[in-house]
Parts: structure tokens; C-alpha cells; sequence
């Protein structure tokens, strides 16, 4: 495990790798509300900075690296080491690996996809972010993956109403995925957010019609749909964490950390310049 100066703030988990029941509101304060504001600017400025190291050849380790030394240099916590026992700083998915994947030995290759999922922990609150990155040429079939799981993450975002249903987000998502011929992953979900690195709301990312949560302004959460280019069923490797699907086909996924406002929608994850990493990353791949 990588190590973390004394003078940095942990969260709670950090020692014992036990984050416990979650026992947060739903409802940010303004106070809170400020400070997750700036852990989701430095949460999207740390994911920007790795897109120059994504090239063939480089090791999820390397990115692990990076990414640990630029959030210590911010004085925060990279929010995944020691949660439940995670050994790393950061979640690098590559091709079948739908998430949680641990940064290793294996060198990037050509034609790759790899999700880079950030969470940092700076003023006592949690930022979490993640992109799909091409690794130089990719195959025509993953890049329409890739956008359209993206353009599923902001057609979950755009539905994000105060008054609405909170499973308004995963039919949003699910019908983008079905009209795409794409698998929507079910075991892992978006999550309430603050305070806590997963609190207790739960974002499905296809339509559950028991879920009669309502959204409210102040409600802080992320969504983050996994797609599949084949079947979504899930295997998980005896690592216990990296979550694989089952017929080997590709996955990508997209985070933002959101804030519901009065008006709708604030996305917390861009940089100080109002930058999203999933709009960029893109655009500088193309
Ligand atoms: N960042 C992931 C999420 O989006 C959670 C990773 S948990 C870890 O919720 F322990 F693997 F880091
Ligand atoms: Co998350
Ligand atoms: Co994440």
C-alpha cells in the first residue's frame, strides 16, 4: 500500500479499512455543499491530468502512481485506499473489466479501453469522478461504447428533476442503452455521496419501479453507468473486487458527482474552469 504523509486528513476508514453503516442525510448543508464543490474540482483536475500518461506501454500501477502523488500534492486522500480493504489508489478497468479493477503490472495495449475512476477526500468530503480512455487505435465498435455510454451518463443527468422520481435516472439510461443495442449493468450502482464515500441513496441505472425516492435540492449523489457491447452478467474474479462480465465482451463507464439545486442539476465533477473530464477526454481522443 502506498503511503499517505501524517499531516493529510483521513477519512474515518482509513485505519481500519471499515467505513461501518452509513448514518448521513440525504441533504447536504450549504456549508458541505461549498466544500464538495471543491473536492469534485480537484477530483476532475486529477482525472484530467492522467489522460497524458494513457498510452501503450504504461502500467495501471504508473497510473496508480500519478494519480496517488497528484491528490497528496492537493492535501487530500485518495478516497479508494484501505476502503474495505482496497489496496490501491485509484480503479483502472480495462476492455471486460467493468469496474473496481486494481492497478497492476499489466502494460496498456494498443487498442485498450480503461476506465480511471478518481475519488478524493479533501475538506472532510468525498469528489468521485471516472472516464473511459482509448489507448491509441480502438476498434470502431468500442468507440460507439464509449460515446454512447457517456451520452447514457448525461441523458441520467438531464432527467435529474427536484420533485421527480429518482428512477427517472435509470429509465433514462436504460432506454439510451436498449436504443444503442447496449447491456446496462445491474449489480453496481450510483451512490449518495458527502460526507461518507457511498451514503445511503442508491442510483439504479435502469428503471426500478419499486423506487419511490423522490429528489430534493441539497441531495448530493453520483451516477456512473457501466454498458456492455454483449450480455451485462457479471463475474467477479477471487480478487474480490475486479467485477469482469461473464462472456468477455467489452464495458465502459462514465462518473460525475451531482448536486440536485432547485433549478435541476449542478455537476460538481469539472475542473475550476467548469471543464468535465468526460467532455475533454473525448475530444482530445478524436
Ligand atoms: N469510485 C468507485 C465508485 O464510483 C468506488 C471504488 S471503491 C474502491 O463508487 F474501494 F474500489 F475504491
Ligand atoms: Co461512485
Ligand atoms: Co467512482
Amino acid at each position: 500500500m502506498r503511503t499517505v504523509p501524517a499531516t493529510i486528513n483521513r477519512p474515518p476508514y482509513a485505519l481500519t479499512g471499515n467505513p461501518g453503516p452509513s448514518i448521513s442525510s440525504n441533504i447536504r448543508t450549504e456549508e458541505e455543499i461549498q466544500r464538495m464543490r471543491l473536492a469534485g474540482n480537484a477530483a476532475a483536475e486529477v482525472l484530467l491530468e492522467v489522460e497524458e500518461f494513457i498510452q501503450p506501454g504504461v502500467t495501471t500501477d504508473r497510473i496508480d502512481q500519478e494519480i496517488h502523488e497528484s491528490i497528496l500534492a492537493r492535501d487530500a486522500y485518495p478516497s479508494p485506499l484501505n476502503y474495505r480493504g482496497y489496496p490501491k489508489s485509484v480503479c483502472t478497468s480495462v476492455n471486460e473489466v467493468i469496474c473496481h479493477g486494481i492497478p497492476d503490472s499489466r502494460p496498456l495495449v494498443d487498442g485498450d479501453i480503461v476506465n480511471v475512476d478518481v475519488t478524493i477526500y479533501m475538506g472532510e468530503v468525498h469528489g468521485d469522478t471516472s472516464v473511459t480512455f482509448f489507448v491509441g487505435d480502438v476498434d470502431q465498435e468500442s468507440k460507439r461504447l464509449v460515446f454512447e455510454t457517456r451520452a447514457a451518463l448525461y441523458a441520467g443527468i438531464d432527467s435529474v428533476k427536484p420533485g421527480e422520481p429518482i428512477n427517472a435516472i435509470g429509465s433514462a439510461i436504460e432506454k439510451h442503452a436498449r436504443q444503442h443495442d447496449l447491456g446496462v449493468v445491474r449489480e453496481f450502482i450510483g451512490h449518495g455521496i458527502g460526507t461518507e464515500f457511498h451514503s445511503g441513496l442508491q442510483i439504479k441505472h435502469y428503471y426500478d419501479p419499486y423506487d419511490s425516492t423522490v429528489i430534493v435540492p441539497g441531495m448530493t449523489f453520483t451516477i456512473e453507468p457501466m454498458l456492455t457491447l454483449g450480455s451485462p452478467v457479471c463475474e467477479m474474479w477471487d480478487d474480490d473486487w475486479t467485477a469482469v462480465t461473464r462472456d468477455g465482451s467489452r464495458t465502459a463507464q462514465f462518473e460525475h458527482t451531482l448536486l440536485v439545486t432547485e433549478e435541476g442539476v449542478e455537476i460538481l465533477t469539472v475542473t475550476r474552469d467548469g471543464v468535465a473530464p468526460a467532455d475533454e477526454i473525448l475530444k482530445l481522443n478524436n
